[in-house]
Protein backbone atom coordinates (compact mmCIF):
# COMPACT_ATOMS: atom_id res chain seq x y z
CA UNK A 1 0.00 0.00 0.00
CA UNK A 2 1.34 3.68 -1.06
CA UNK A 3 2.42 5.56 1.78
CA UNK A 4 3.14 8.96 2.68
CA UNK A 5 4.58 10.94 5.74
CA UNK A 6 3.42 14.65 6.56
CA UNK A 7 5.35 16.38 9.03
CA UNK A 8 4.41 13.92 12.25
CA UNK A 9 1.57 11.81 10.42
CA UNK A 10 1.85 8.96 8.18
CA UNK A 11 -1.20 8.58 5.75
CA UNK A 12 -2.48 5.50 3.38
CA UNK A 13 -4.08 5.55 0.00
CA UNK A 14 -7.90 5.11 0.79
CA UNK A 15 -9.48 6.61 -2.09
CA UNK A 16 -7.91 5.93 -5.59
CA UNK A 17 -7.65 8.68 -8.25
CA UNK A 18 -9.83 6.29 -10.64
CA UNK A 19 -12.59 5.93 -7.83
CA UNK A 20 -12.11 9.62 -7.22
CA UNK A 21 -12.49 10.69 -11.04
CA UNK A 22 -15.15 8.07 -11.42
CA UNK A 23 -17.61 9.86 -9.07
CA UNK A 24 -16.54 13.12 -9.82
CA UNK A 25 -17.82 12.73 -13.65
CA UNK A 26 -21.18 11.36 -12.21
CA UNK A 27 -21.78 14.43 -9.92
CA UNK A 28 -21.48 16.33 -12.74
CA UNK A 29 -23.41 14.67 -14.82
CA UNK A 30 -26.52 14.66 -12.38
CA UNK A 31 -25.29 18.56 -11.83
CA UNK A 32 -25.83 19.38 -15.98
CA UNK A 33 -29.20 17.46 -15.92
CA UNK A 34 -30.40 19.25 -12.92
CA UNK A 35 -29.16 23.01 -13.58
CA UNK A 36 -29.70 22.73 -17.31
CA UNK A 37 -30.87 26.09 -18.57
CA UNK A 38 -30.13 27.65 -15.49
CA UNK A 39 -26.89 28.95 -16.75
CA UNK A 40 -24.92 28.24 -13.09
CA UNK A 41 -22.24 29.97 -11.40
CA UNK A 42 -20.18 27.32 -9.49
CA UNK A 43 -18.17 29.22 -6.55
CA UNK A 44 -15.21 26.99 -5.55
CA UNK A 45 -13.69 27.67 -2.50
CA UNK A 46 -10.17 27.92 -2.06
CA UNK A 47 -7.18 26.38 -1.02
CA UNK A 48 -9.15 23.21 -0.88
CA UNK A 49 -11.92 22.79 -3.73
CA UNK A 50 -8.83 24.09 -6.68
CA UNK A 51 -8.16 20.32 -7.87
CA UNK A 52 -11.78 19.09 -7.65
CA UNK A 53 -13.46 21.91 -9.13
CA UNK A 54 -11.57 21.46 -12.16
CA UNK A 55 -12.14 18.18 -12.83
CA UNK A 56 -15.73 19.04 -11.86
CA UNK A 57 -15.78 21.73 -14.11
CA UNK A 58 -14.57 20.13 -17.23
CA UNK A 59 -17.34 17.38 -16.78
CA UNK A 60 -20.30 20.00 -16.62
CA UNK A 61 -21.82 19.27 -20.25
CA UNK A 62 -24.13 23.04 -19.83
CA UNK A 63 -23.24 26.92 -20.37
CA UNK A 64 -21.90 27.83 -16.67
CA UNK A 65 -19.36 30.13 -15.00
CA UNK A 66 -17.06 29.28 -12.42
CA UNK A 67 -15.16 31.75 -9.95
CA UNK A 68 -13.64 31.42 -6.78
CA UNK A 69 -13.73 32.56 -3.25
CA UNK A 70 -11.49 32.20 -0.54
CA UNK A 71 -12.62 32.48 3.70
CA UNK A 72 -10.86 34.63 5.84
CA UNK A 73 -11.20 33.74 9.43
CA UNK A 74 -10.23 35.78 12.23
CA UNK A 75 -10.71 36.03 15.52
CA UNK A 76 -13.83 38.28 16.49
CA UNK A 77 -13.64 41.10 18.74
CA UNK A 78 -15.65 39.58 21.37
CA UNK A 79 -15.76 36.10 22.29
CA UNK A 80 -17.55 35.50 19.15
CA UNK A 81 -15.36 33.05 18.20
CA UNK A 82 -13.95 32.61 14.60
CA UNK A 83 -15.91 34.65 12.06
CA UNK A 84 -15.34 33.57 8.37
CA UNK A 85 -15.29 36.20 5.97
CA UNK A 86 -16.08 35.77 2.33
CA UNK A 87 -13.08 37.51 -0.01
CA UNK A 88 -12.57 37.44 -3.91
CA UNK A 89 -16.34 37.83 -5.04
CA UNK A 90 -16.02 40.32 -8.07
CA UNK A 91 -18.73 38.61 -9.86
CA UNK A 92 -22.35 39.75 -9.17
CA UNK A 93 -24.56 36.73 -7.77
CA UNK A 94 -27.94 38.54 -7.54
CA UNK A 95 -30.59 36.69 -9.69
CA UNK A 96 -27.67 33.81 -10.05
CA UNK A 97 -28.25 30.08 -9.83
CA UNK A 98 -25.57 29.34 -6.94
CA UNK A 99 -22.77 25.86 -7.26
CA UNK A 100 -20.91 26.23 -3.71
CA UNK A 101 -17.93 23.52 -4.26
CA UNK A 102 -16.06 22.58 -1.21
CA UNK A 103 -13.63 20.01 -0.49
CA UNK A 104 -15.06 18.43 2.47
CA UNK A 105 -17.82 19.50 4.55
CA UNK A 106 -16.99 18.06 8.45
CA UNK A 107 -18.92 20.03 11.25
CA UNK A 108 -20.63 22.08 7.99
CA UNK A 109 -19.87 25.20 10.07
CA UNK A 110 -17.92 26.53 7.66
CA UNK A 111 -20.49 25.84 4.90
CA UNK A 112 -23.15 27.54 7.11
CA UNK A 113 -21.28 30.45 7.17
CA UNK A 114 -20.68 30.86 3.65
CA UNK A 115 -24.73 30.17 2.66
CA UNK A 116 -25.61 33.22 5.71
CA UNK A 117 -23.25 35.22 3.31
CA UNK A 118 -23.69 34.48 -0.02
CA UNK A 119 -27.70 34.79 0.94
CA UNK A 120 -27.73 38.48 1.63
CA UNK A 121 -26.61 38.82 -2.10
CA UNK A 122 -29.75 37.96 -3.32
CA UNK A 123 -29.15 35.19 -5.92
CA UNK A 124 -31.86 32.74 -7.16
CA UNK A 125 -30.94 29.42 -5.68
CA UNK A 126 -28.11 28.01 -4.43
CA UNK A 127 -26.70 24.42 -4.54
CA UNK A 128 -24.28 22.61 -2.49
CA UNK A 129 -21.27 20.63 -3.66
CA UNK A 130 -18.26 18.94 -1.83
CA UNK A 131 -16.23 15.96 -3.00
CA UNK A 132 -16.16 14.98 0.07
CA UNK A 133 -18.83 14.58 3.48
CA UNK A 134 -18.39 13.60 6.94
CA UNK A 135 -21.88 12.70 7.56
CA UNK A 136 -21.53 11.83 11.16
CA UNK A 137 -19.85 14.53 11.90
CA UNK A 138 -22.24 16.78 10.59
CA UNK A 139 -23.27 19.31 13.41
CA UNK A 140 -25.76 21.90 11.13
CA UNK A 141 -28.87 21.70 9.13
CA UNK A 142 -27.90 21.81 5.72
CA UNK A 143 -29.36 20.38 2.49
CA UNK A 144 -25.77 18.79 0.88
CA UNK A 145 -27.60 18.18 -2.65
CA UNK A 146 -24.34 17.01 -4.65
CA UNK A 147 -21.39 14.46 -2.76
CA UNK A 148 -19.45 12.73 -4.61
CA UNK A 149 -17.89 10.59 -1.37
CA UNK A 150 -18.91 10.27 1.89
CA UNK A 151 -16.20 9.43 3.97
CA UNK A 152 -15.78 7.99 7.65
CA UNK A 153 -14.68 10.36 10.76
CA UNK A 154 -11.31 10.38 9.86
CA UNK A 155 -8.28 12.62 8.88
CA UNK A 156 -7.98 13.01 5.22
CA UNK A 157 -5.21 14.83 2.82
CA UNK A 158 -4.70 14.56 -0.78
CA UNK A 159 -6.23 15.47 -4.23
CA UNK A 160 -6.49 19.14 -2.87
CA UNK A 161 -6.75 18.39 0.43
CA UNK A 162 -3.85 19.76 3.25
CA UNK A 163 -2.43 18.64 6.44
CA UNK A 164 -0.95 21.98 8.13
CA UNK A 165 -0.57 23.40 3.94
CA UNK A 166 1.06 19.92 2.72
CA UNK A 167 0.03 17.16 0.88
CA UNK A 168 -2.51 18.70 -1.18
CA UNK A 169 -0.44 17.74 -4.65
CA UNK A 170 -1.40 14.05 -4.92
CA UNK A 171 -3.92 12.06 -7.68
CA UNK A 172 -4.99 9.81 -4.49
CA UNK A 173 -6.76 10.26 -1.26
CA UNK A 174 -5.06 9.37 1.53
CA UNK A 175 -6.10 8.63 5.51
CA UNK A 176 -4.20 9.28 8.50
CA UNK A 177 -2.84 6.17 10.07
CA UNK A 178 -1.29 5.60 13.55
P1 LIG B 1 -16.29 22.34 8.81
O1 LIG B 1 -16.52 23.81 8.98
O2 LIG B 1 -16.17 21.64 10.17
O3 LIG B 1 -17.29 21.67 7.93
O4 LIG B 1 -14.84 22.18 8.24
C1 LIG B 1 -14.56 22.28 6.91
C2 LIG B 1 -13.09 22.55 6.71
O5 LIG B 1 -12.27 21.79 7.61
C3 LIG B 1 -12.69 22.10 5.34
O6 LIG B 1 -12.87 23.13 4.39
C4 LIG B 1 -11.26 21.71 5.53
O7 LIG B 1 -10.43 22.82 5.34
C5 LIG B 1 -11.16 21.24 6.95
N1 LIG B 1 -11.21 19.76 7.08
C6 LIG B 1 -12.16 19.02 7.68
N2 LIG B 1 -11.88 17.73 7.65
C7 LIG B 1 -10.69 17.62 6.99
C8 LIG B 1 -9.86 16.49 6.63
O8 LIG B 1 -10.14 15.31 6.90
N3 LIG B 1 -8.72 16.79 5.94
C9 LIG B 1 -8.35 18.07 5.61
N4 LIG B 1 -9.11 19.14 5.92
C10 LIG B 1 -10.26 18.91 6.63
MG1 LIG C 1 -11.83 23.96 2.71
Amino acid sequence: MKEITINDKKFAVSIPESYILGEVKKLAERISHDLEGKNPLFLGVLNGSFMFAADLFRDITIPAQISFVKLASYEGMASTGVIKEVMGLSESVAGRCIVIVEDIIDSGRTMQRLLENLGTREPSEIHICTLLLKPDNLKVDLNVEYVALQIPNEFIVGYGLDYDGWGRNTRDIYTVVE
